[in-house]
């Protein structure tokens, strides 16, 4: 017999904001400072919105003033560019980066302590990619506090939002999108604690809900990272966009694959191989380690592949080292003093003394749910989905193209979490929406059937089993035979799914049953990311073939993938915006599909 499971109840409010990180909250922020009237309902799948991912950031945020006398805005607007392989869209490009230093006033304005140099000025470091004059100097464009920049910013923006009066929704996921006459009008929440299920009608709902890095065994992801918000997405019949658009971050320390921050390089850390050579001359001659994030990784992968990587004893995993000995008592102590502790506690290294194993970890999802320069979603013909709105990591403007260039992220997740709310603002009714018929019947029936199904397969086991084919064969290097080879495991994944018993059937509190539902979203995720691997025969950015190493004009679009059934997908695109090259305008060349070298 069935379990009868029910909606508890309804609420209502102006704004429904899922995910309470750096971007859902930088949006909030700014919908109660322009509009203090605005109930605002803000969920997040963790205990506290202070245990977001983007509390995790370490190494810094790309901005540049204005009144800078070396750097300019423009200049940064190329490094993202070329740093995205030429696939960024350039409106995006340029809205965001006029938009970052406004950021860094607020910031402070609300109490962030940045990092200060001798003269009390905020302090800049570097990191890969980012030049002055179109690639011909380095460029000091981060601002950051210390190694966890991230913390600084998610306190910042949870006491804006807590001040303004939104109410959170903690340890609450989105089950499923509403709909109304084509208009987005709320969403099925889960509240685990409770095992309830609600519906939140809203005027607008804004999706925040972060990275699928779990989609990897090594990544540098928190656990909750399951690619909720493009599963719901996907499910509600609408694309993903670059989905096979993955960054691997270049320095994951060895075994759990924790972010060790590109900071450390920024500092002068030099990566080695076995011989302790210094090999990224040979990859990069003139950025060195301080080359965008997907070349790093691949030089790493290709040092280790050709036998000049080191074997960690305890976790039987290869690695190159990053040598930090050389640097600062200051620096090991002030300025990398997380990481040095990651070390310590994760593999009981001192960085001041010893070399540090790290290996390339998965870290970003350049691909997302895709939506123009103001953050509307948009369907697969392109058409903005009114009510509905993405920001952050699940989301895909597209500001990175194929490769995000490091700090660029906690740029975009504050400028778009501030264009959104002035977005919604505009959008917003007076009239109170109302839910569609039979609202959450598709959810109640999606856990109705996790809790009765049968059999003795293991849903831990399956979890890992998919994390190390997507590790193995979508990874930083990629090949027809191995995707194809991922693309069979997970459906055969998908099948065992069907015969996972979950073994309590109380509501409430129930990780099993929402990690059975995480399972299936890991497996949606991870099932666009294979295809459209699949199908862009070329290298572009952090998606690169073997069989197809070069970039080609052939390919030059995003990809848009639905899948309204497991594995079954369509393909659409969406051109690349050129609009700062069309202009003619000053620099305009700079802003060509240009050949990439560093
Ligand atoms: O390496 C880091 O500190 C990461 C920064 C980023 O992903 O932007």
């Amino acid at each position: 017999m069935g379990k009868k499971l029910r909606i508890h109840s309804t609420l209502a409010c102006d704004v429904l904001i899922i995910g309470a990180g750096g971007a859902g909250l930088r949006c909030a922020a700014l919908l109660h400072e322009r509009r203090p009237d605005l109930s605002i309902i803000a969920v997040t799948k963790v205990a506290h919105p202070q245990k977001s991912h983007t509390s995790t950031a370490q190494g810094g945020m790309a901005a540049v003033d204005p009144k800078d006398k070396v750097d300019k805005p423009i200049y940064h607007m190329f490094d993202t560019w070329k740093g995205g392989d030429c696939s960024s869209d350039q409106n995006v490009i340029k809205k965001i980066i006029e938009g970052g230093w406004e950021e860094v006033q607020w910031l402070e304005q609300k109490g962030i302590h940045f990092s200060r140099d001798e003269e009390g000025n905020i302090a800049k470091r570097q990191f890969g990619g980012h030049t002055l004059e179109f690639g011909k100097g380095d460029a000091l464009r981060a601002v950051f506090v210390a190694d966890r920049t991230g913390k600084g910013m998610m306190d910042t923006v949870w006491g804006e939002a807590l001040k303004g009066g939104s109410l959170f929704l903690n340890s609450t996921v989105i089950t499923e999108l509403l709909f109304n006459q084509g208009c987005c009008v709320g969403a099925v929440l889960f509240k685990i604690k409770q095992g309830e299920f609600i519906t939140v009608l809203a005027k607008a709902t804004v999706l925040a809900t972060g990275g699928s890095g779990q989609v990897f065994r090594i990544t540098t992801n928190c656990r909750n990272n399951t690619g909720d918000g493009l599963a719901v997405i996907l499910r509600a019949g609408l694309p993903v966009m670059d989905p096979e658009a993955v960054q691997f971050h270049p320095t994951g320390i060895v075994g759990p694959g924790i972010l060790a921050s590109e900071a450390l390089r920024s500092e002068g850390g030099i990566l080695r191989n076995r011989e302790l050579e210094p090999f990224m001359e040979r990859y990069a001659p003139k950025m060195k380690d301080l080359a965008p994030r997907d070349i790093v990784a691949r030089a790493i992968e290709t040092e280790i592949r050709e036998g000049r990587g080191i074997m960690n004893p305890d976790h039987q995993i290869e690695h190159v080292w990053i040598d930090l000995r050389h640097l600062p008592d200051y620096v090991h102590e002030v300025k990398l003093k997380e990481v040095a502790s990651f070390f310590k506690t994760y593999v009981n290294l001192d960085s001041r003394t010893q070399l540090c194993p790290v290996r390339p970890s998965n870290h970003y999802h350049m691909g997302g749910i895709p939506t123009n320069e103001h953050g509307e979603v948009q369907d697969a013909a392109n058409r903005v989905v009114p009510g509905l709105f993405a920001v952050g990591e699940c989301a895909c403007a597209s500001l990175h193209g194929f490769n995000r260039l490091g700090t660029n992220s906690l740029l975009e997740l504050l400028v778009m979490g501030r264009y959104v709310g002035e977005r919604v603002l505009s959008y917003l009714r007076e009239k109170q929406v109302s839910g569609p018929k039979g609202a959450g019947e598709a959810s109640l029936a999606l856990f109705a059937n996790y809790l009765e199904a049968q059999g003795r397969e293991n849903l831990g086991m399956i979890r890992q089993e998919m994390r190390e084919v997507m590790t193995r064969r979508v990874g930083v290097f990629r090949i027809e035979k191995g995707i194809e080879e991922a693309i069979a495991s997970l459906i055969a994944f998908k099948q065992r799914t069907a015969r996972i018993a979950i073994s309590t059937k109380d509501m409430r509190m129930n990780q099993e049953l929402l990690e059975r539902w995480e399972l299936d979203n890991l497996l949606d995720n991870a099932m666009t990311i294979a295809q459209a691997a699949l199908m862009r025969k070329e290298s572009r950015g952090a998606h690169f073939r073997e069989d197809y190493p070069e970039r080609s004009d052939e390919f030059q679009f995003h990809t848009l993938v639905s899948m309204t059934e497991f594995g079954k997908v369509s393909f659409g695109k969406r051109p690349i915006d050129m609009s700062i090259y069309e202009s003619k305008g000053e620099h305009h060349e700079q802003f060509r599909v240009m050949p990439r070298r560093y």
